[in-house]
């Protein structure tokens, strides 16, 4: 059997607890033999910038970069905030990314039958959403330049960073959600700010052109950022696939992580474009950040990383049998009434990080009779 290479970057807050709790998870696949893994820890974030002074080291680049599959809890945290921006936490994520290539972000929320009462919707209004965000995640005002802070002659300061996308970027993240519309319900909403901005009107020029060439099959609309906010909480299954750009697409999966019941839930693959060699570099991790608040009291919820394993087994591995038996697992175990904290309704009592961790190991054993 193949012997997977991956990367294991826990950062910071509640990222070594949801780490260790998927290590429980992965360990169980591994003594299936359904899968053979190397595993390796690095440092990311605060964690890194507290041995290196720097929240990236190159070390860690490389080792990344010759993994299989990087599996990423979280970063940041109150320690770091007053850092400067080149060396803050979030600074490691993003240089990771970008050195990666990793221009493909993909966020699907969807709603399980058992945590329909959790979201803070109407539970109408969200039972059976299945929705994927595709965001663009190497480019536009997260790296635009010029950057930067300014001193004004009367002593003031100005903030100033660019929002700029080419034709190139946008195709690339366009053919990605065209292709998964195209696996799913075949409808594509676009999301841009048109209306102001440049970069959207090339943006929503582009995706257009390209649909009309090569995707005549693929429903495709646009959407305003500011109605798709307001639509994804009035009605959120009208949606199939959404594509939008990296600060839109930011935004916008930590509204639907809401829809569905808790930001706990909800993994996300990050992935680039396949070499000459046929490997795709890619990462796996948790819309979630690093909860500070809670981090080190054994309740956060694993379940968006181990969700994002489940992604890494799929995307990564081709092991969609497997995903799929993990996504069972879980649906099973929160069916059976079994919640953390931040997904319990009223009357439920909630377990911590690892108890959730072998509630899933539990279920997996039992479907894999
Ligand atoms: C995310 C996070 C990151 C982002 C931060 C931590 C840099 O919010 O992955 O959504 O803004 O991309
Ligand atoms: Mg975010």
């Amino acid at each position: 059997m193949t012997v997977r290479k991956i990367l294991t970057l826990s950062g910071d807050g509640i990222g070594p607890e949801v780490m260790t709790a998927t290590r429980r998870v992965m360990d169980w696949f591994q003594a299936q033999d359904r899968i053979r893994f190397e595993i390796s820890e690095g440092l990311i974030g605060g964690s890194s910038y507290d041995v290196h002074k720097i929240p990236l080291t190159d070390d860690t680049v490389a080792r990344a970069k010759a993994a299989d599959a990087v599996l990423f809890a979280c970063i940041g945290g109150p320690k770091w905030d007053q850092l400067p921006y080149d060396v803050r936490p979030e600074k490691g994520l993003l240089r990771l990314r970008k050195e990666m290539g990793l221009f493909a972000n993909l966020r699907p929320a969807i709603v399980m039958d058992a945590l329909a009462g959790a979201s803070s919707l109407k539970t109408d209004l969200v039972r059976g959403l299945d929705i994927m965000i595709v965001r663009e995640l190497i480019g536009g005002i997260y790296f635009g330049e010029p950057r930067g802070v300014e001193q004004l002659p009367d002593g003031t300061r100005r903030g100033y960073n660019t929002q700029a996308y080419s034709t190139a970027e946008i195709l690339r993240i366009a053919h990605v959600a065209f292709e998964l519309a195209r696996k799913r319900g075949k409808r594509l909403c676009s999301v841009d700010k048109a209306n102001v901005m440049e970069s959207g009107l090339v943006w929503r020029e582009e995706i257009t052109k390209l649909r009309n060439a090569q995707y005549p099959d693929v429903d495709l609309s646009h959407m305003y950022i500011d109605n798709c906010s307001m639509q994804l909480v009035r009605a959120p299954k009208q949606f199939d696939v959404i594509v939008t750009d990296n600060l839109f697409g930011d935004i916008l999966s930590d509204l639907a992580s809401m829809l569905t019941g808790s930001l706990g839930m909800l993994p996300s693959a990050s992935l680039g474009a396949v070499g000459p060699d046929g490997r795709q570099p890619a990462m796996y991790e948790p819309v979630h950040g690093s909860a500070p608040d809670i981090a080190g009291k054994g309740i956060a919820n694993p379940l968006a990383m181990i969700l994002s394993f489940a992604m890494m087994l799929r995307y990564s591995f081709n092991l969609g049998t497997d995903a799929d038996l993990l996504k069972r697992a879980v649906q099973n175990v929160l069916s059976s009434g079994v919640r953390t904290s931040d997904i319990a309704e009223p009357g439920q009592t909630a377990i911590g990080t690892t108890a959730m961790a072998d509630a899933v190991v539990k279920e997996l054993t039992k479907l894999a009779k």
